[in-house]
């Protein structure tokens, strides 16, 4: 017997190497962790009224809702845009609270899509829920964002991060050592509303246009490209593929070094070739990759500020949320509880 109360956890996910590669089908390796979304509440006929434990304003959509855009509060435009999306029969009537920080590139705004989704039964597989919470965000933001984030928290496990081939859309698990941290240290808040981040996907489709899919491209065919930003950007987005793969096995080769060597060198074609890192993320790069312990750090997610995800001897770091580092653990992905 359940007392028809529900709870949809989903979890937040690190990026730890391959980024601005899933919007042209490349590869990405990311891992849900440790920090979750959870909503916890009943089915209802009606509307879907959320309380959040961080806002004194509800979100309240109505089923029928189609302007995901407009609502308010802020947080409450990723939860309609999943209702327009799944147009439930039924709405819901609960709490939300979260553990993944806001602004800080962790995927909260892909928990809350994929909670709601399974808060309001959807019924699919992980990656049908994955599609549906990504058309979700990019109507509610506006931001022509990849499946990365909701595939990784619809999809993960507490094995450890995941190899996506945003392509074919596989999920393929990629356990670490025992005896390695993952930490994530934040740098400064930001948002992909109103940042680069359309531009780069623009940027990615001129490329493509010339030399074809990025994700089968060679580093020579850039040469065929004559602007020198798209050009940068495309050489950007084809070794980033290829330092996904040389990171998975080096990983599966316990090569530390050259696994930390990749992200940084990572990071360096985000901050040279794609611009999408900040001079106090850099710096965040340069003092963490530079410790004794540390094997590499990267700039982590979108960009434009966030976080850092680093690779490191086991209990160099603590997690300390004050001053915002937070060592993470592989975690399940998004799940439902009947309670
Ligand atoms: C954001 C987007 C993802 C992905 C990353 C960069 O997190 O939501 O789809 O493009 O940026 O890798």
């Amino acid at each position: 017997m359940t007392s028809g109360v529900i709870r949809a956890i989903a979890p937040g996910r690190v990026n730890i190497i391959g980024d601005h590669t899933d919007y042209t089908g490349g590869l990405v390796l990311p891992m849900t962790i440790d920090r979750a979304t959870i909503i916890e509440g009943r089915q209802q006929d009606g509307p879907l009224v959320l309380t959040s434990a961080d806002d004194p304003s509800p979100a309240v959509v109505a089923l029928d809702e189609d302007d995901p855009f407009h609502v308010t509060p802020q947080w409450a435009r990723y939860v309609a845009g999943v209702v327009c999306e799944m147009r439930p029969a039924r709405g819901f009537k609960g709490t939300i609270t979260t553990t993944i920080p806001s602004g800080a590139g962790l995927s909260s705004s892909a928990a809350l899509e994929v909670a709601v989704g399974l808060a309001l039964g959807f019924d699919g597989t992980a990656t049908e829920l994955a599609l549906l919470a990504q058309r979700a965000e990019q109507n509610a933001s506006g931001v022509p964002c990849g499946i990365m984030d909701q595939l990784s928290i619809a999809a993960g496990n507490k094995l450890g991060p995941t190899l996506i081939d945003c392509h074919e859309l596989t999920v393929t698990s990629v356990p670490f050592p025992d005896d390695l941290d993952i930490v994530v240290a934040y740098g400064h808040h930001r948002t992909l509303l109103g940042s680069e981040y359309a531009t780069r996907v623009k940027e990615c489709t001129e490329a493509e246009a010339i030399i074809g899919p990025l994700r089968l491209a060679s580093m020579a065919d850039t040469a065929q490209i004559a602007d020198a930003v798209v050009r940068s950007r495309a050489r950007h987005v084809i070794s980033e593929n290829q330092r996904v793969r040389d990171f998975v096995a080096a990983i599966q080769a316990n090569a530390r070094a050259a696994a930390g060597r990749l992200m940084v060198e990572s990071h360096n074609s985000l901050r040279d070739d794609y611009h999408t890192s900040t001079a106090p993320m850099d710096a965040l790069v340069t003092d963490l990759s530079s410790r004794k312990g540390v094997w590499g750090a990267r700039m982590t997610g979108g960009g434009f500020g966030g976080c850092v995800v680093a690779l490191t001897e086991p209990g160099l770091f603590q997690t300390d949320e004050d001053k915002r580092v937070w060592v993470v653990h592989p975690a399940p992905g998004a799940h439902l509880e009947h309670i």
